[in-house]
């Protein structure tokens, strides 16, 4: 019985191996990742709760997409879609997510399980609720290195006690109970685990969202780390558009469930083309502008219990015509190559 388990245990580890190899063999601009006209509900009592409302994205290897938009715009509910981890009452209503020839949608509770554990990382916004509270960090951490890769009990914990090092966590906490550790702690726990081993795909949400500048940079440095070492694709959610700028390759911009504008992240900053995109940027501080003052988009987002069939945008938006009024929501357009905006007017840049 012991053999058997032995063997099997070696066997998945070959397997792992082999996959490891795998994340350095898919090429640079291969699409690794590919969501189509994404729907989730959520069956409340009040009402039909739209938090995503037609996602369409498509992630290419070795690179860091960035999502970003206000709190309540979907990017949570998005990323637990992916991986069927919406929890009750949502549902996943519509929508095909490619991952490696198969859709993530259709394939079944097995192979999901193991498209979570040897494949695709998830870093939650809420880290507490994601992490054993029965087994101190330091064993959690190590038992990922175990699991993914040949090496002694030794040798994993002195890899967990690097990689805590890495991420400004204090030793002490190898032997500390996730019920034990601060909000920011718990978040950076679950960073190294999720970053322990090599996904081909890691899925971030909000992972610096509790922690002050400083230990923000050690997280940062830690993902793009994963990037270039590790060669896996990162799907990196902020409402921080400062992150946003340092970090993603690409950047999708989501508002009221949906994807407003998507390309890559300069000519996003330079050339913001949805009205909601250009809002965003004008709210945010500038470092190269630090006197100009800081303007909020007026108005507040939609309530997605009752969106309308038109644009979500249009009540707070400064270019609003009666297109949009007459109009169901604009789908995404091709503005410029691999440069796509859901609007009808769309702003123009000399
Ligand atoms: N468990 C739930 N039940 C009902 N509505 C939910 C639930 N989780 C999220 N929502 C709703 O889904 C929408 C999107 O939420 P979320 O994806 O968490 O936003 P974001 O991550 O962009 O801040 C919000 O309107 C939110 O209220
Ligand atoms: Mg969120």
């Amino acid at each position: 019985m012991q053999t058997h388990t032995l063997s099997g245990r070696w066997c998945q580890k070959m397997a792992i191996r082999q996959d490891n190899n795998v994340n350095a063999d898919v090429q640079d601009n291969e699409e690794v990742l590919r969501i189509e006209d994404l729907h989730t509900y959520f069956y409340s009592r009040e009402g039909v709760v739209k938090a995503v409302n037609g996602v369409n994205l498509s992630i290419k290897a070795h690179t860091i997409l960035g999502i970003v938009g206000e709190s309540g715009s979907g990017k949570s509910v998005a990323a637990l879609s992916l991986l069927r981890l919406v929890p009750y009452p949502g549902k996943i209503i519509h929508g095909r997510v490619y991952f490696e020839g198969m859709d993530l949608m259709e394939i079944g509770t097995e192979e999901m399980l193991r498209v979570r554990g040897r494949a695709i990382a998830m870093i939650f916004q809420d880290p507490k609720g994601s992490l054993n509270p029965i087994e101190t960090v330091g064993k959690q951490i190590s038992e990922i290195l175990l699991a993914h890769s040949i090496m002694s009990v030794r040798e994993a914990a002195d890899r967990t006690m690097e990689l805590m090092r890495e991420l400004s966590l204090p030793e002490h906490i190898f032997k500390r109970y996730p019920f034990e550790l601060s909000g920011g702690q718990a978040q950076r726990a679950m960073i190294a685990m999720a970053t322990a081993w090599q996904p081909k795909v890691i899925i971030a949400d909000e992972p610096t969202s509790n922690l002050d500048t400083t230990i923000q940079a050690d997280v940062l440095a830690r993902l793009e780390r994963m990037r270039s070492e590790k060669r896996s694709t990162i799907i990196l959610i902020t409402h921080n558009m400062g992150v946003i700028a340092q970090m993603a390759n690409e950047t999708a911009v989501m508002y009221a469930g949906s994807v407003v504008e998507y390309g890559g992240t300069q000519a996003l900053f330079e050339k913001p083309s949805h009205p909601y995109t250009w809002g965003l940027l004008q709210s945010i501080a500038r470092l190269d502008e630090p006197n100009r003052a800081l303007r909020p988009i007026p108005g507040s987002p939609p309530n997605s219990i009752d969106l309308p069939d038109q644009c979500p945008y249009m009540p707070r938006c400064p270019k609003a015509s009666n297109e949009c009024r007459l109009n169901v929501r604009p789908p995404l357009r091709e503005i410029e190559p691999g440069h796509y905006v859901a609007c009808y007017n769309v702003i123009e840049h000399s």
